[in-house]
């Protein structure tokens, strides 16, 4: 199914008058060229296309913001499924910003998630999770398991 006839779960009226819409489908995705466009908005954290998709793919839930075929948002969440989840690759391209896309698509996220504890890490998008009332959590710590992609991500 292209990506256009996917049933949107909602739209969004971006300021230039194209409707955005929102889902969960991976179908049709162009993943080099999402990661192109991740990379010129400098937010390409080194997986290659297919290790995006992977990732994607085997997330638990996920949510794209489409203007047409072209994804120009988009989120991953990755949960138990009981009580603990873990936010990702929370991204609007940069054209885009600023008209509800990226909180339309992490709330769809978090609605698949009732009860559970939801984790990030925010490196500069401090005030964007405020706005979704998330708060800050001192003492998050973290660990890379060898060398970061240093595994098939990259190949
Ligand atoms: C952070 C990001 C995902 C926000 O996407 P977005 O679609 O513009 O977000 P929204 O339009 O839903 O913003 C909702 C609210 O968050 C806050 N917000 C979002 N971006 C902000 C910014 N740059 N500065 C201050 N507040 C901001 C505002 O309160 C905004 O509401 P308002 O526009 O009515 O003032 C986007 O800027 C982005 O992709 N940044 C680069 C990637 C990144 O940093 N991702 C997060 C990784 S931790």
């Amino acid at each position: 199914m292209r990506p256009s006839e996917i049933p949107p779960l909602s739209e969004l009226c971006h300021a230039r008058g194209v409707t955005i819409r929102i889902n969960t489908s991976l179908d049709g995705i162009d993943w080099a060229h999402v990661k192109a466009d991740l990379a010129a908005d400098d937010f390409d954290n080194g997986r290659s296309p297919e290790a995006l998709h992977r990732s994607f793919d085997q997330s638990q839930h996920v949510a794209f913001a489409r203007d047409g075929d072209r994804v120009v948002g988009m989120a991953r969440l990755l949960s138990d499924g009981v009580c603990n989840a873990y936010l990702v690759d929370v991204w609007t391209m940069s054209a885009y910003r600023r008209q509800g896309i990226a909180s339309a698509t992490v709330r769809l996220l978090l609605d698949s998630v009732p009860g559970q504890h939801v984790g990030l890490q925010a490196d500069d998008a401090q005030p964007f999770y405020a706005s979704l009332g998330f708060r800050e959590q001192p003492e998050f710590w973290s660990y890379v398991v060898g060398t970061w992609l240093e595994n098939d991500a990259t190949g």
